[in-house]
C-alpha cells in the first residue's frame, strides 16, 4: 500500500502549503517540473535494467496522465517513487536530493549500489525505505535537515564496509522519527546519546552491527516498542542492562548476543506491555527475580548466561533457560539452604565471573566448584585468595556453620566483618589480609586465628586475635609481609594449626593441599595462556548443550561407533545421575547404535592416571566445554583428554543425542579428528581423542615465536588447506547426511607430526536440511570467522562454514588472525581488510605472511588461494562455492610439491588423495558394488548433497 499524506504539512510548512496549492491550480494543465523529470531521468540512465521499470521512452510527463509506473506526484512535483522489489540495478543519482517534494520512498529490496546519495535538504521525507540492497556508503551529511522524517530504513545494506558508521547527530533534528531500523547495515561503536533522546521513537533495530558500549542512560523513560540490539558482531554491547527497565512502552526487547552484565533487576516486572524478551548469551548473574518469573510473556530466553539459583515456574509461554548455573533442573525446586548462602555470598562480591560459571548445580561437594571444599557433605574451606575479588562480605555466610577456614586474602574486599560471622562454630582460620576490610571488626572467638594485615582501614587495630605463632598458612616463614606480597602458594603448604583441636585438624591437611594446589595452578596457568584463552573466551560463543559426535577415521580398527555427550549446561541431575556409562546413553534410547558405543567407555581411573591426575603440566587448551589434557596410556599411546566443566546432562541434551545420534554417528573422515572413548562417571564427562602431536594450525601461524616453532612453509599451508577442504567436504555433502561445523576456525583445526590437519571440536556440528534451505539455530561460532547471514539471522548453511574457511585461508597466507582487537580498525577483522586488498597485486603482496619466503614459482598459487579466499567469503550465501570447488582448486596446487611430500595416503582401501569422483570410484571396485554412483562423475564436478545409498557403500566400505 503506497503511503500517501499532506498532513505533515503544518507549522512552517503552511506557507509552502500555500505557495503549493497556487501553483498547483496553475500547473494542472502544465507538464512536470523540469528538475524533477530531469533526475528521474538520470535515475532511470544510471540503472542497468531500467526497462523493468516501464517508463515510456522520451516520455516527458511523469506526473501527466498516464503518470509514468511507481511514481507519484502532487501536482507538478514527484513526491512518491516506489519501485520497492523490482530487481533494479544500479546507483543513484547524486544530486538526488534535488527532489526537494519527495514524501515517500520506497527503494528496498533492489539491487541499488553505489554510494547513497545525501539526502541533506528533503525536508518533506516522511518515509525512506532503503533497506536491502547494496549501497556501499553513506555520507556524512546525508541526515542533515530531514525535518519531517518518520521511518529510516536501511538494513542489509553493507554501509561503510572497512570502516563502519554510526548515525550523525544530525538526526536527532527528526524529531518525529517513529522507526529506524538497521539491522546488519555495518553500524560500528557506542550508541550515541541522542537516540534515547527522540521523544517518538517507537522501533529501533538494529541487530548484526558491531556495537559496543553500555546503553545510554538517556534511553530511561524512552517510549520505544520494540528494541533489538541482538548479535553485535566483534564482542557487543556490554554494561547493565538496568535501564531498559523503564521503558514501560516495550513490547519485544532483543539483547542476545552481547556481553551484558550485572543481574536482572526485579523492576522488569514493570515492564508491564513486554511479549518478547530475550537475553540469551551475555553475561547476565544471579538470581531470576520472582517479577520476571510472574510476566507472562509470549517468549523468553535466558540461555547461556550465569544465573544462579532455583529455576522459578515461569507464567511466559516459550521459556528457554539452558546453559545457566542454576543449582536444580527442575523449575520450582529450591536450592538447599547451603547453595543459597554461598549465593548471596557470591552476590556481595559482585558475582565474580571466574566463579558464577563454576558454582552451579546443587552439590558443591561434587564438580568444578573452585574454590570450595568439603567434609562429609559440608562446606569446610572458602579459599578464594587473590582473584581481584571485590565487594563485601555477605552476613548469610553465618549459615554455613560447618565452615571452619575462610581465606580470601589478597583481593580487593571492603566494607565490614558481618557480626554474625563470629556464630560459625567451627572456624579456625579467617584470613582476610591484604583487603580493604572496614572497621569495626567483631570479636572471635580464641580459637579462631583471624589475620587482617594489609587492611588500611583496620590498621591500629590488633591484627590477629590469635597470638602470631608464626605458622600462619604463608610460604616463605617470613613473618609478616606487608600488603599483597602474601604469596599464594600457602596452599601447598598448609601446616595444621598445632594450637587447635588436633585430630580433626589434621584430617584437613590432604584435603585442603590438593583444593588449594589445583587454585594454585589455574591461577599461575592463567598468565601464560591469558593472550590465548581471554581472547578466546572473549570471542566465542558457546552452544549451549550440545552433542559431541566424533567422526573416526577409517584406518581405525576399531568399527564401532564413536559417540559421546558433551553437555555444558547445567542443573538437571534428574535423570542421569548415577547412572553409568554407556546406561546412560542405552537409557530411553532404544536399540540403535548406542549400546555398540559401550565399548568405547573408559574407566575415570585410567584417565586419572594417564593423565598425572589432570596435572596442569599436561593442559593442552582450554575451550568452551572445559580443559583439554594430554595423556599416555601404559602401552605408550598417547592421547587427548577433554574434561568437561560442570557436566550435568540435561533432558533436553538427551533428546537431541537420541534425535541425532543415527545420522552423526556415520560421520567419520581421515581430515577429522577422531574419538577413542569416553567417561560418564558421576559428574565426570570426558571425551577422548587422537593426539596431534603439532597441536592448532592457530599455533604455528600466530605464535610460532612465542613457542619457537618454525613458521609454516608455503607447501605446509596449501596440504593444510586441501585437507581441511576435504573434511569439511566430507562434513558437509559425503557422510550420510549433510553436516554444518558451525565453528571452523585455525585453533580448531590440529597437525599431526607430518603437518597434516584434520579439522576437530564437532560440539557445534548440525544437522543440515535438504537441498539448500537454511535451519535457524543459535547463534554459536566465532566472531571474526562468522558468515554475516549467520551472524545475523541465525540462519545457517553449509556455506556458513564455506565463509570460515574462506577466513582461515587468508589466515594462512597473511599469518593474521581473523580478529585482532589490537590491530588499527582497518584491519582488525580479517575478512573485511582482506576483501578490500585482494584484488590490488601490490597490496596482496605486501599483505602475505612476512615469514614465508616467497619465490617467484608460489606466486601463482597465492593468487588461486587469495581468489578462493574471497570466493569462499562472498557477501551472499549464494555466492559462495561449495567445498568441492575448494578441493578442486588446491588439489592441483598440491599435485605440484607431491614430489616433496609422497606418501600415498591409503587408508583401508581408500586413496584420499584422489579426487573424490575417483574415489567414489575407488570404492566401487574394491566393493564389486554396482554402479549407482558411475554417474558422480559426470555431473558438472558437483556432488549431490545427499546421494541415496552412498552412505551404505561408504559404511560397507569403511566396515571391512
Ligand atoms: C562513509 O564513508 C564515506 C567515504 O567512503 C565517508 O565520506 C562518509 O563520511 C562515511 N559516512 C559516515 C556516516 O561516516
Ligand atoms: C515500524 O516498524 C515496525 C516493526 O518493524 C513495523 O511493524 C511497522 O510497519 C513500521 N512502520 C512503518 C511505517 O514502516
Ligand atoms: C531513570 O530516571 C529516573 C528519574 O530521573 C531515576 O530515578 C532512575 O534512577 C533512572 N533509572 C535508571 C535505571 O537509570
Ligand atoms: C520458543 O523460544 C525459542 C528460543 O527463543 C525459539 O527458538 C522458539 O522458536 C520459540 N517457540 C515458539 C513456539 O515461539
Amino acid at each position: 500500500m503506497i503511503q500517501y499524506s499532506g498532513s505533515a504539512m503544518e507549522g512552517h510548512h503552511v506557507k509552502l502549503l500555500l505557495a503549493f496549492l497556487s501553483l498547483g491550480s496553475v500547473v494542472v494543465f502544465s507538464a512536470t517540473d523540469p528538475n524533477d523529470l530531469d533526475i528521474l531521468n538520470q535515475f532511470r540512465k544510471g540503472l542497468e535494467n531500467p526497462e523493468l521499470l516501464e517508463w515510456p521512452e522520451n516520455g516527458d510527463d511523469p506526473c501527466g496522465n498516464p503518470r509514468w509506473n511507481h511514481v507519484f506526484c502532487s501536482g507538478n512535483r514527484v513526491n512518491q517513487i516506489q519501485v520497492q522489489n523490482l530487481g533494479l540495478k544500479g546507483p543513484l543519482p547524486q544530486n538526488f536530493n534535488k527532489l526537494s517534494m519527495l514524501t515517500n520512498l520506497g527503494l528496498q529490496r533492489n539491487q541499488f549500489s553505489g554510494p547513497l546519495p545525501s539526502f541533506s535538504g528533503l525536508s518533506s521525507l516522511r518515509w525512506a525505505y532503503l533497506d536491502f540492497n547494496n549501497f556501499s556508503s553513506i555520507p556524512a551529511d546525508f541526515f542533515v535537515g530531514l525535518d519531517a522524517l518518520e521511518v529510516l530504513a536501511l538494513d542489509g545494506n553493507n554501509l561503510n564496509f572497512t570502516t563502519g558508521w554510526m548515525f550523525p547527530h544530525e538526526l536527532a533534528n527528526s524529531a518525529q522519527i517513529l522507526n529506524i531500523t538497521c539491522v546488519r547495515c555495518n553500524l560500528v561503536g557506542p550508541l550515541p546519546d541522542f537516540l534515547g533522546s527522540l521523544s517518538s521513537l517507537s522501533v529501533l533495530l538494529l541487530s548484526g552491527n558491531s556495537l559496543s558500549g553500555e546503553i545510554p542512560a538517556s534511553f530511561n523513560g524512552t517510549v520505544l516498542k520494540m528494541l533489538w540490539l541482538n548479535d553485535q558482531i566483534g564482542g557487543g554491547m556490554t554494561g547493565p542492562i538496568d535501564v531498559l527497565t523503564t521503558m514501560e512502552s516495550l513490547t519485544e526487547l532483543w539483547l542476545h548476543g552481547n556481553q551484558f552484565t550485572g543481574t536482572i533487576p526485579d523492576s522488569i516486572g514493570k515492564l508491564t506491555s513486554l511479549k518478547n524478551l530475550n537475553l540469551n548469551t551475555n553475561k547476565l548473574v544471579g538470581l531470576i527475580p520472582d517479577s520476571l518469573a510472574n510476566m507472562e510473556l509470549d517468549n523468553l530466553d535466558l540461555s547461556n548466561n550465569h544465573l544462579m539459583g532455583p529455576i522459578p515456574k515461569f507464567k511466559a509461554t516459550n521459556v528457554t533457560y539452558n546453559s545457566n548455573s542454576f543449582c536444580q533442573s527442575t523449575p520450582g525446586l529450591l536450592c538447599s539452604p547451603e547453595v543459597m548462602a554461598l549465593i548471596d555470598f557470591l552476590g556481595g562480591l559482585d558475582y565474580p565471573s571466574r566463579l558464577v560459571s563454576q558454582w552451579s548445580g546443587n552439590d558443591f561437594c561434587q564438580g568444578p566448584w573452585f574454590g570450595l571444599s568439603c567434609i562429609d557433605g559440608k562446606v569446610s574451606i572458602i579459599n578464594l585468595p587473590k582473584l581481584n575479588l571485590n565487594g563485601t562480605l555477605s552476613p548469610s555466610v553465618a549459615k554455613l556453620d560447618s565452615l571452619r577456614q575462610i581465606r580470601l586474602q589478597d583481593n580487593d574486599l571492603g566494607g565490614p566483618v558481618p557480626e554474625n560471622w563470629t556464630s560459625l562454630r567451627s572456624l579456625t582460620l579467617l584470613d582476610l589480609s591484604g583487603n580493604n576490610i572496614a572497621p569495626p571488626l567483631p570479636s572471635f572467638a580464641s580459637s579462631v586465628k583471624v589475620v587482617t594485615e594489609g587492611n588500611a582501614l583496620l590498621s591500629g587495630n590488633s591484627s590477629a586475635t590469635t597470638p602470631s605463632t608464626g605458622n600462619r598458612p604463608s610460604s616463605g616463614g617470613s613473618g609478616s609481609p606487608p600488603t599483597g606480597s602474601h604469596s599464594s602458594t600457602n596452599g601447598t603448604s598448609v601446616q595444621p594449626n598445632n594450637q587447635a583441636k588436633g585430630s580433626k585438624r589434621s584430617s584437613l591437611v590432604p584435603i585442603v593441599a590438593p583444593v588449594a594446589s589445583v587454585a594454585v595452578a589455574a591461577a599461575l596457568l592463567i598468565i601464560p595462556l591469558s593472550i590465548y584463552c581471554c581472547k578466546k573466551s572473549r570471542n566465542t560463543l558457546q552452544a549451549p548443550s550440545s552433542l559431541v559426535i566424533h567422526p573416526r577415521d577409517p584406518s581405525d580398527s576399531d568399527n564401532m561407533v564413536k559417540i559421546a555427550v558433551a553437555n555444558n549446561t547445567n542443573g538437571s541431575n534428574s535423570t542421569v545421575t548415577g547412572s553409568r556409562s554407556g546406561s546412560i546413553i542405552s537409557s530411553g534410547m532404544g536399540e540403535s547404535h548406542v549400546i555398540e558405543a559401550g565399548n568405547l567407555v573408559i574407566s575415570v581411573q585410567v584417565l586419572q592416571n594417564a593423565t598425572k591426575n589432570f596435572a596442569s603440566e599436561n593442559e593442552l587448551g582450554r575451550g568452551g566445554f572445559g580443559v583439554v589434557y594430554k595423556g599416555e596410556l601404559d602401552d605408550g599411546t598417547k592421547l587427548a583428554v577433554k574434561r568437561m566443566e560442570a557436566g550435568v546432562i540435561s533432558n533436553k541434551a538427551l533428546d537431541e543425542f537420541q534425535a541425532e545420534i543415527a545420522v552423526l554417528s556415520k560421520v567419520r573422515h581421515r581430515h577429522l579428528v577422531s574419538l577413542l572413548g569416553y567417561s560418564i562417571e558421576g559428574n565426570e564427562r570426558i571425551l577422548v581423542y587422537e593426539y596431534m602431536p603439532q597441536g592448532a594450525l592457530s599455533k604455528h601461524l600466530f605464535h610460532w615465536k612465542t613457542f619457537k616453532l618454525e613458521p609454516l612453509s608455503w607447501k605446509r599451508r596449501l596440504n593444510i588447506a586441501l585437507d581441511v577442504a576435504r573434511g569439511m567436504e566430507y562434513l558437509h555433502s559425503l557422510a550420510h547426511q549433510s553436516f554444518i561445523h558451525r565453528d571452523l576456525k585455525s585453533s580448531n583445526i590440529l597437525l599431526g607430526d607430518d603437518f597434516r590437519a584434520k579439522v576437530s571440536d564437532f560440539g557445534l556440528v548440525k544437522l543440515a536440511p535438504d537441498g539448500e534451505k537454511s535451519v535457524v539455530t543459535r547463534l554459536a561460532g566465532t566472531f571474526g570467522y562468522l558468515a554475516p547471514e549467520y551472524a545475523v539471522t541465525g540462519k545457517i548453511t553449509t556455506k556458513a562454514d564455506v565463509f570460515s574457511f574462506g577466513v582461515v585461508l587468508m589466515e594462512l597466507l597473511t599469518g593474521m588472525m581473523a580478529l585482532d582487537e589490537d590491530r588499527p580498525e582497518e584491519t582488525q577483522y580479517l575478512a573485511a581488510w582482506f576483501w578490500h586488498i585482494k584484488s590490488d597485486e601490490k597490496k596482496l603482496m605486501a599483505a602475505i605472511d612476512p615469514s614465508l619466503d616467497i619465490k617467484e614459482e608460489t606466486f601463482g598459487s597465492i593468487y588461486t588461494i587469495a581468489e578462493l579466499a574471497g570466493h569462499c567469503t562472498g557477501r551472499e550465501p549464494s555466492q559462495r562455492p561449495d567445498m568441492g570447488h575448494a578441493v578442486n582448486v588446491l588439489a592441483p596446487l598440491v599435485e605440484k610439491w607431491k614430489p616433496l611430500d609422497d606418501d600415498t595416503e591409503e587408508y583401508s582401501g581408500i586413496d584420499y588423495s584422489l579426487p573424490l569422483t575417483q574415489m567414489v570410484k575407488g570404492w566401487q571396485e574394491a566393493e564389486g558394488k554396482d554402479s549407482s554412483y558411475m554417474d558422480l562423475q559426470d555431473s558438472k564436478g558437483s556432488i549431490p548433497a545427499r546421494p541415496t545409498g552412498f552412505a551404505d557403500s561408504f559404511t560397507s566400505a569403511d566396515g571391512r
